[in-house]
């Protein structure tokens, strides 16, 4: 693994999609140059900045002052903060803003936020005028590694999360990555869980450096933009290879599958938040996987030993008011992801750094697994 940059240095990594390709453009202080950066690419664009109500506190006076000195216009929209800002009504809200502040076709869209801020600016920009363009502004690290990159955006339907949404690639994303000083710590704590994710998926050198800097990643500076420019490079790369998620995409859900069950009967609230659920999905992947006999439990162990270090769950009786039922979490798993004749697809692991996509997966196997892992707990 190479040195970390220098933190004043931007790094930029490509998206390649063919004309809509895009830069993900990373570093401290990265926020000044927006309205640089936008002016070379939409010349004479108007432009309207959808925020939630924490993130306009600390950011949108520096946003819009960014965009007035490359004399870029912005009306700006602000929802409350949180899921509940996924839903129809906050959509609504936010396209009749873009149409009263006149945004065309040729203007942008930013989603200045965390993953709500994002997939919900991101799904108006889809749908406006049959299809604007939008920069995405990643204010949360879970944005900044995951959900500005790639292009899925969705708000939620009643019975279930991003039922309604569609592909859409951002035409920029700028993440600054000193905007991450104001996340509480325990935001940032769980959007870690989906740095170390892609280390597990397909980068054992990156995991290990993981293991012996976690500490300066979360202290901030060089080996933070680091750990996030890592993180969008293996997004980046899987999702031009896959944009669709017909295959290799998948393996971005490593410990999804369990961790979407967990979150779900939590009910999405702050009881666990869903990179508190990922990592114990990604270490019940990891059991699952040696339980298989697919890697030796050492390995496992290894996993689990980390996200313990940096203080994200492991355990699931760790999860406040108690973990589910077996058969509750079975029920929840077959709900978000298809059973096709009592076989599941999961992710799961050959090793650190060896993972793969198992559409196989007997649903019996998992209940016994999930059975006995509640039990053990
Ligand atoms: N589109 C994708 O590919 C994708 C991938 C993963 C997750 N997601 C979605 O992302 C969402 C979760 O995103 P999230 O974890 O960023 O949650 P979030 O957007 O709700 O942000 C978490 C909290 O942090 C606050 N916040 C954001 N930035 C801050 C900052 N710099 N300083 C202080 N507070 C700040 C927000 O106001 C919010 O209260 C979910 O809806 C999930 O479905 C989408
Ligand atoms: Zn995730």
């Amino acid at each position: 693994m190479t040195a970390p940059l220098r933190a004043k240095d931007p790094i930029a990594v490509t998206v390649s999609l063919g004309d809509r390709s895009y830069d993900i453009v990373i570093g401290g202080g990265q926020l000044g140059s927006l309205g640089r950066r936008i002016c070379a690419l939409r010349p004479g664009a108007k432009a309207a900045i959808v925020t939630d109500e924490t993130v306009a506190r600390h950011y949108l006076a520096a946003t819009e002052a960014a965009l007035a000195a490359a004399g870029i216009a912005a009306a700006s929209v602000t929802v409350p903060a949180g899921e509940s800002s996924k839903t129809f009504p906050v959509f609504e809200t936010v396209c009749e803003s873009l149409i009263a502040a006149r945004i065309e076709r040729g203007d942008l869209v930013i989603a200045l936020g965390g993953g709500v801020v994002g997939d919900l600016a991101g799904f108006a920009a889809a749908v406006m005028r049959r299809g604007l363009d939008y920069v995405q502004v990643p204010t949360t690290l879970l944005a900044q590694v995951d959900s500005s990159v790639g292009g899925k955006t969705a708000i939620d339907s009643r019975r279930g999360k991003n039922l309604i949404g569609a592909f859409h690639q951002p035409a920029l994303v700028v993440a600054d990555t000193a905007l991450l000083d104001t996340l509480p710590a325990r935001e940032f704590r769980a959007g870690y869980a989906e740095v170390a994710k892609y280390g597990l998926i397909a980068d054992a050198d990156f995991f290990a450096w993981l293991e012996a800097n976690w500490q300066q990643v979360f202290a901030g500076g060089a080996a933070r933009d680091h750990a996030i420019a890592v993180s969008c490079r293996m997004k980046a790369a899987i999702v031009a290879r896959d944009e669709r998620e017909t295959g290799e995409r998948a393996l971005l859900n490593l410990g999804h599958t369990f961790g979407h069950a967990l979150e779900a009967a939590a009910g999405f609230s702050s009881r666990l938040l869903h990179g508190e659920a990922i990592s114990l999905g990604i270490v019940l992947a990891f059991a699952f996987s040696v339980r298989l006999g697919l890697l030796p439990a050492a390995q496992a162990a290894r996993v689990e030993r980390h996200l313990a270090a940096v203080g994200l769950p492991i355990h699931l009786r760790s999860i406040a008011g108690g973990p589910p039922e077996p058969d509750r979490l079975m029920e929840l798993i077959a709900q978000d992801k298809k059973v096709r004749r009592g076989k599941l697809t999961f992710i799961l692991a050959r090793g650190i750094g060896d993972c793969f996509v198992a559409s196989d997966v007997e649903a019996t196997e998992v209940r016994s697994f999930l059975v006995e892992k509640l039990a053990e707990q």
